[in-house]
């Protein structure tokens, strides 16, 4: 549904995107994860026409981006970075206005702009000036423009920023149901929504795209040892000494204490070595507490901070 080949963007001098290269398939919601400056709104900007490419291609829905980008168009429901909204309408007087532009007719146009104002919880301001909405409600309105008219691809560029916790997981939600029918890109600065929204992830670093799989794989791909977080009741040390001269332990790191003589400890392991058994008796031996243990996965955060570092290392070289 979504071609990219080799995508390279300079600004003047400056290159922002190098050879980012990734497919989307038909209903598959795809991840476009970065920090700041990654070259994520640059790789957008490109695939909904806004500024051609210096080098590369994009396709989307069988369309050229640069040669037939009207089609293009025609077909995305787009939410940039700062949604284009007019502060003197009202809610429905800007849905209803921009789902004419999009070419949703007129009895179609009522019942889509009602149906859009409930999906995104925007029932309250339905009547109030755009330009007296909070934040966090421009940002829901912008991405009812992105969907009023019912679009096959949908590209939204952090569509969260600016929610509240609550909202977020709403937005998350209604992103997350798009899928299947629609054909998405999500962009992102935030591993866990990635990793909850969509079913594949593209992490681009500087402006190189430094990974692609679901993000499970990059999940198990990466992670080289068992890890287990404890609870203990009893003094830091000298657990951590016990517990570090266990055969199959790689490392213990100490992740704080109360004045209770309570301590976290970080327990990392050989791969496939379960220590559960051997620690927990270790530390009743020792005549102390042990308040909890529990499993630590490898989260897309470190994962993805291993990816970039890695890029860096290799840059360096
Ligand atoms: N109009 C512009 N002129 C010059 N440089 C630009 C322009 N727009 C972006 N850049 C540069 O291109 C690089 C990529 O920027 P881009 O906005 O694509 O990143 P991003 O991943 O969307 O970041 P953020 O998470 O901050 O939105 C950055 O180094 C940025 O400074
Ligand atoms: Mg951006």
């Amino acid at each position: 549904m979504i071609e990219v080949k080799g995508l390279t963007k300079y600004y003047g001098p400056k290159m922002a995107i190098s050879q980012v290269t990734f497919r989307v398939q038909k209903g598959e919601i795809l991840g476009l994860l970065g920090p700041n400056a990654a070259g994520k709104t640059t790789t957008i900007r490109i695939l909904t026409c806004y500024m051609p490419a210096t080098e590369g291609s994009a396709r989307v829905a069988g369309f050229d981006v640069f040669e037939d980008s009207l089609e293009v168009r025609r077909r995305i429901g787009y939410l940039p970075e700062n949604p284009p909204l007019y502060n003197d309408m009202t809610v429905t007087q800007y849905l209803d206005f921009v789902s004419k532009i999009k070419g949703v007719d007129g009895y179609d146009r009522k019942k889509k702009v009602q149906e859009i104002t409930d999906l995104c919880h925007i029932e309250d301001v339905r009547d109030t000036l755009i330009g007296k909405l909070s934040k966090g409600y421009k940002q829901r309105v912008g991405l009812a423009q992105a969907l009023v008219h019912d679009p096959e691809i949908i590209i939204l560029d952090e569509p969260t920023i600016g929610l509240d916790p609550k909202q977020i997981i709403e937005v998350r939600e209604l992103v997350k149901n798009l899928g299947g029918k629609h054909t998405v890109i999500l962009s992102s600065h935030i591993l866990p929504e990635v990793s909850q929204v969509c079913q594949r992830v593209v992490i681009i670093n500087e402006g190189l795209v430094v990974a692609e799989d679901t993000p499970e794989n990059l999940t198990s791909q990466l992670k080289g040892a068992e890890r287990l977080f404890l609870d203990v009741e009893g003094p830091a040390q000298e657990v951590a000494q016990k517990i570090e001269n266990l055969a199959g332990i790689t490392q213990v790191t100490l992740e704080g204490s109360t004045r209770q003589g309570r301590s976290g400890f970080l327990v990392e392991s050989e791969l496939n070595r379960d220590v559960r058994k051997e620690l927990a008796a270790t530390i009743i031996r020792g005549g102390w507490g042990l308040l909890e243990m529990r499993p630590v996965g490898m989260s897309l955060e470190e994962i993805f901070l291993h990816l970039t570092t890695k890029e860096e290392e290799v840059d360096a070289r």
